[in-house]
């Protein structure tokens, strides 16, 4: 599918693993979210558009380069909370806007409860952050504001996606394009990615 991007690289595959075992602890739990946000950053940035830029090193001229777009990070509250750090580490000058949805139980229809985009949008490229993308509601939903609120170039980044999700957001959004770590077998009846990792929020925040 054109726009959508399965991460292929062995520390993806790796930390995705230990980040499914549902033997893993919240703490180190946090810590694979961080570190596979920062992964899946370099990933969805390749494109990014830069600028010439000269600097003196200790021994002469450099030609190098700078960015030239700005970025805004666009977590979907609550989950997508633990992929900022990993994009900041990386791109330390992004802003920050939290959305916050959650998914009704018997629905799975997204509701919305935060909003925190400034009056007009300031940035060049809008980076939603979620780890799961699973009806794909809640990043429908997302887009769906951004574009309101007239963010031009919008991707998404999740860390596991059901074959469902990635097709409602192609389908509904096809220029937002979508970076994952994998894209897993199905939605069960409860809307859950299978065999994916359970709830992330709740595997996040130690509220399961
Ligand atoms: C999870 C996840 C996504 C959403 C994905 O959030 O973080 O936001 O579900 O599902 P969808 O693709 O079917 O919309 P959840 O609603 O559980 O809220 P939480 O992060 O606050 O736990
Ligand atoms: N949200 C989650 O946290 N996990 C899923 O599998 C689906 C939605």
């Amino acid at each position: 599918m054109e726009g959508v991007y399965i991460s292929e690289h062995p520390l993806v595959k790796h930390k995705l693993t230990l980040l499914r075992d549902k033997s893993t602890d919240s703490t180190q739990f946090r810590q694979l979210v961080n570190e596979l946000a920062s992964l899946l950053c370099y990933e969805a940035t390749q494109d990014l558009a830069i600028a010439p830029r000269t600097v003196e090193t200790p021994m002469g001229k450099a030609q190098g380069s700078t960015l030239a777009e700005s970025i805004g990070l666009v977590p979907i509250l609550r989950a997508g909370l633990g992929m900022v750090d990993g994009f900041w580490t990386m791109v330390p000058g992004a802003e920050v806007w939290h959305i916050g949805l959650y998914r009704d139980e018997n629905t799975l229809r997204p509701v919305q409860y935060y909003n925190k985009l400034p009056v007009e949008p300031r940035v060049q490229v809008c980076l939603i952050l979620d780890p799961m993308l699973a009806t794909g509601g809640s990043a429908i939903a997302t887009v769906d504001l951004l574009r309101e609120w007239g963010a031009k170039r919008i991707k998404f980044v999740g860390l596991i996606a059901a074959p469902e999700g990635v097709k409602a957001l192609h389908d509904a959004h096809p220029d937002v394009s979508i970076h994952v770590g994998a894209v897993d077998e199905h939605l069960n009846d409860i809307g859950y990615i299978v065999p994916g990792l359970g709830d992330a929020g709740d595997r996040q925040f130690g509220t399961a």
